[in-house]
């Protein structure tokens, strides 16, 4: 018989079985996020590609409909609502972002309706499913978490979108964030010695698995991350005209693409910032995490500062604490609640740091999950003993130097699709995912 601490340990949540209730719960609202981004948005906005490294809108809605499909119908023997020919005009191997405007795409009324026909099949077929089934893709509901973490992920992925848009103001009702705790910037010491990385839990990845453990040296890593008051002084005392601080691929990027600051500041002709976020224009906020920076800029703002990035080794360490069973979150193994972190989307931008202090970790990390995504210095590999599962594509062929790990997630990642061992990727050059970063040093 397992524990109810293990159920939970298992599922990285509250909920223990059965899955059924929180498969339910977490692909609704995935949906009803969707709906709530996108209402309003003329059908031009809906079609129209509004930056080569992203999809057409409705492109993603008709993607992330057709992936339910293909895993929680067709794969689990439900009746097909469409071929597997319609399954090319949204895979993402076959067609490059910049050209998908030029496929015969679903209009945005189709691709509505198609999303709605397959969730209401969806969960009509689950009544069919076994939840005590062990066959490996309904084991504790997978497949349910994987498609609710992908709809979640793709949202994401068009609030990146909807920031890139321009000539249409998005300005979304933002959910009011805590006041902020003042706080300073600090290191905190982080133990070294042996550390539980990675994650057995039922929801989790294969590229978060197995679970294993690793030798890691003490540390010392920033209390907070790095924020746009902080990285406005590298922008100001030249950072980016200075070679010494960058990665020479990194410079030479800067240099041609004539990048002086983080994407969506402007600089004014008195010497002070604005920054664009979605259809506000306003003074950069000196307190907030900064974000829309990319590695490059991360490695080089950390050197210029005397410091380094963490590892993904040293992040998960010092969000997973020193307990014997490694915390799910920095606080614990609970569910993210509002006032431990900035999750979900509804804030429209990152939070003041100082502004959790429940989030804190167990050695007085703030801010580890939520806000903005943490470049770490660590390319994207698997783990001694990975297998792919349940394809190859979500993960193992983006393994290699070509990527870089973030941790942490962002004010516009959902709880579903962040916790400590959650490994996200990049490469080094992109500045429209929510990404900054935080310091660390060796200790010594
Ligand atoms: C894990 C965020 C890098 O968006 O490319 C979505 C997630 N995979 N559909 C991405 C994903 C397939 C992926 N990231
Ligand atoms: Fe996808």
């Amino acid at each position: 018989m397992r524990s109810t601490l293990e159920a939970r340990r298992d599922t990285g949540q509250l909920e223990p079985r059965p899955w059924k209730i929180r498969a339910a719960k977490e692909l609704s609202a995935a949906r009803s996020r969707m709906l709530r981004m996108l209402e309003g948005l003329p059908e031009e906005a809906l079609t129209r590609q509004h930056s080569p490294l992203m999809s057409p809108i409705i492109w993603d809605v008709a993607h992330v409909a057709n992936y339910e499909e293909q895993w929680l119908l067709r794969a689990l023997g439900a009746s097909a609502l469409t071929d597997s020919a319609f399954d090319s005009l949204y895979d993402a191997f076959r067609h490059p972002r910049s050209t998908r405007t030029r496929l015969p795409l679903l209009t945005p009324e189709q691709a509505f309706a198609y999303a709605t026909r397959v969730r209401e099949a969806t969960l009509e077929w689950m009544q069919h499913v076994h939840e005590d089934s062990d066959a490996p893709l309904l084991r504790g509901g997978y497949v349910y978490g994987m498609v609710a973490q992908h709809e979640q992920q793709h949202l994401e992925t068009l609030a990146a979108t909807l920031q890139l848009m321009t000539g249409h103001a998005y300005r979304p009702t933002a959910l009011a964030r805590p006041r902020p705790v003042r706080v300073a910037q600090h290191e905190v010491f982080i133990p070294g010695g042996p550390v539980r990385l990675g994650s057995d839990a039922l929801w989790a990845y294969d590229n978060e698995r197995p679970a294993h453990t690793v030798e890691v040296a003490p540390f010392l890593l920033d209390a907070h991350p790095v924020t746009n008051g902080d990285f406005v002084v590298f922008v100001e005392s030249g950072g980016y005209g200075d070679a010494r601080w960058w990665d020479p691929k990194g410079f030479e990027w800067i240099e041609s693409q004539g990048i002086h600051h983080p994407l969506f500041w402007e600089p004014q002709d008195n010497g002070t910032w604005l920054r664009r976020r979605f259809g506000w224009v306003e003074p950069i906020p000196r307190d907030e995490p900064v974000q829309h920076v990319c590695w490059y800029e991360a490695d080089a703002y950390a050197r210029w500062a005397g410091k380094r990035l963490p590892t993904e080794t040293e992040w998960e360490k010092a969000a997973a604490g020193s307990d014997v069973r490694p915390r799910v979150h920095p606080w614990g193994d609970g569910a993210p609640t509002a006032s431990q972190a900035n999750l979900g989307g509804n804030t429209w931008g990152p939070a003041p740091v100082g502004s959790y202090p429940a989030g804190q970790s167990a050695d007085g990390v703030w801010g580890l999950l939520g806000d903005v995504w943490e470049w770490t210095a660590s390319t994207f590999g698997g783990y001694a003993g990975f297998k792919a599962f349940p394809y190859r594509e979500y993960s193992e062929v983006f393994f290699g130097t070509e990527y870089r790990v973030l941790r942490g997630g962002a004010w516009a990642s959902a709880p579903v699709a962040v916790r400590n061992s959650f490994r996200n990727w990049d490469y080094p050059i992109r500045r429209q995912i929510f990404a900054g970063f935080r310091c660390a040093r060796d200790a010594r």
